[in-house]
């Protein structure tokens, strides 16, 4: 049976600050923020929106009342959650309209969450074969005002449909993944901000890949003239670029042409949006399907998940004929184009916004926000949700 992504939607907030811009307040040389990161543009997220909104209004877009019929699976990958203990997911499953028999529920392993979640569906479904299963990865990537993990911040999210005889991508048999506990990146409960350990991370992150990258190579045989494009998890451009150059010459001078080429087109997105944690490798593979017209149904994807303190997973799936029709390219245009900058002292502001943490109600002014669904406040320590369609 085939098993895969049936449809893919995104969602990002109406507000962005340019890279250029932050690199001269920050009295950093541009060039290092675009060509050194790879970074152009960075969503910002309003105190209107969090992870369970930018979450709905990603699935929000894609679902038609038969899906909403046959979701029985729900998952939102997240590490930056509202709740310690309710989940986003049954919030989100409110908002969108789902039928109630259905199970809910949040994933967190860092920006691993969305894959686990899609490997879990992808169980689900071989077993329900009639059911479909909706994951989405949501984040606001948050390092703290001029710090050197600024500039890979990002807030948005993925949702996708999974399904059998999916229309856009089929999943194939294998799965290669690795785990070690090690501390590159994490956030402890009492803290909004991330903590990091960058060139650590960034060394883990290739060191990861190339591990499961040999293990996918010895369960399947496949090498690189098999792949059309890989997409990574991009916690900023340069770095799945990075990992990519470590296995290059692997291949024929075709085969390096073509995975840097649609590379290049895997970015599209993500150096507009940032990091968006577990929906980065998703929006790379969005990227991909939305700006590269001239993929072929039958052309294989490889897949490379990362998530801080860690886990390294790589898999791969096959287009399939007409995936085109089925996607929502003109939407995420209009999305992307509505967009408007904010000057980056608005954006400290923005920034340091809160609701309150003492239980007190708030009422935010939700006009601002052209978004479908937003927090509109807070009462009793309840985040009032809103969907104004
Ligand atoms: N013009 C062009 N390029 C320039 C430049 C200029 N004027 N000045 C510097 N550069 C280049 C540097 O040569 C360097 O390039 P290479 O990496 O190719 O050598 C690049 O710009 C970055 O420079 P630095 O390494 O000096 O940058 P930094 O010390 O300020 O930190 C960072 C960069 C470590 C990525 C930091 O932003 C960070 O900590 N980010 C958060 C952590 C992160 O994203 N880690 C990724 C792996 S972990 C993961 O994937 C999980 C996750 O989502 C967090």
């Amino acid at each position: 049976m085939n098993i895969g992504i049936d449809k893919i939607g995104c969602y990002t907030p109406h507000l962005f600050v340019d890279m250029k811009q932050l690199a001269v307040a920050r009295d950093v040389d541009p060039g290092k923020f675009i060509t050194g990161i790879g970074q152009e543009k960075m969503a910002l997220a309003p105190i209107t929106q969090d992870t369970v909104t930018l979450a709905a209004n990603a699935a929000l877009e894609i679902l038609d009342e038969d899906d909403k019929e046959k979701i029985d699976l729900v998952i939102v990958g997240t590490e930056s959650g509202i709740d310690q203990s309710k989940s986003a997911a049954t919030y989100v499953h409110r908002l969108i309209g789902l039928k109630p028999q259905a199970r809910t529920f949040e994933i967190k392993q860092a920006c691993y969450g969305a894959t686990a979640g899609i490997q879990m569906a992808k169980g689900h479904v071989a077993l329900h074969p009639d059911r479909k299963a909706l994951v989405i990865g949501s984040d606001i990537a948050r390092y703290g005002l001029n710090t050197s993990g600024e500039v890979t911040q990002g807030a948005g999210a993925v949702a996708m449909l999974i399904s059998q005889n999916p229309r856009l991508l089929a999943f194939e048999e294998h799965n290669a993944y690795a785990t070690d506990d090690i501390m590159d990146f994490w956030r402890p409960t009492y803290s909004e901000n991330a903590f990091v350990d960058g060139k650590f991370s960034n060394e883990q992150y290739i060191s990861f890949f190339n591990k499961v990258w040999e293990q996918y190579k010895e369960k399947t045989q496949l090498g690189l003239a098999d792949y059309e494009a890989i997409c990574f998890h991009m916690p900023y451009t340069k770095m799945g670029l990075k990992a990519l150059r470590t296995i290059l010459d692997e291949g024929a001078e075709a085969d390096r042409e073509r995975l840097l080429a649609n590379y290049e087109i895997s970015k599209t997105y993500n150096k507009n949006i940032g990091n968006i944690y577990t929906a980065s490798l998703y929006l790379s593979l969005l990227s991909l399907l939305e700006n590269k017209t001239d993929l072929q149904a039958g052309a294989r994807i490889g897949m490379y998940s990362y998530g801080s303190g860690a886990i390294g997973e790589f898999f791969s799936c096959v287009l399939q004929p007409n995936y085109r029709n089925y996607l929502y390219q003109a939407h995420h245009a209009e999305m992307f184009a509505a967009r408007k900058e904010v000057s980056v002292t608005k954006y400290e502001e923005i920034f340091q916004e809160k609701l309150p943490t003492d239980g007190a109600a708030v009422s935010l002014n939700i006009d601002e926000d052209p978004a479908a669904i937003v927090v509109a406040g807070i009462k009793d320590h309840k985040r009032q949700y809103v969907n104004k369609t």
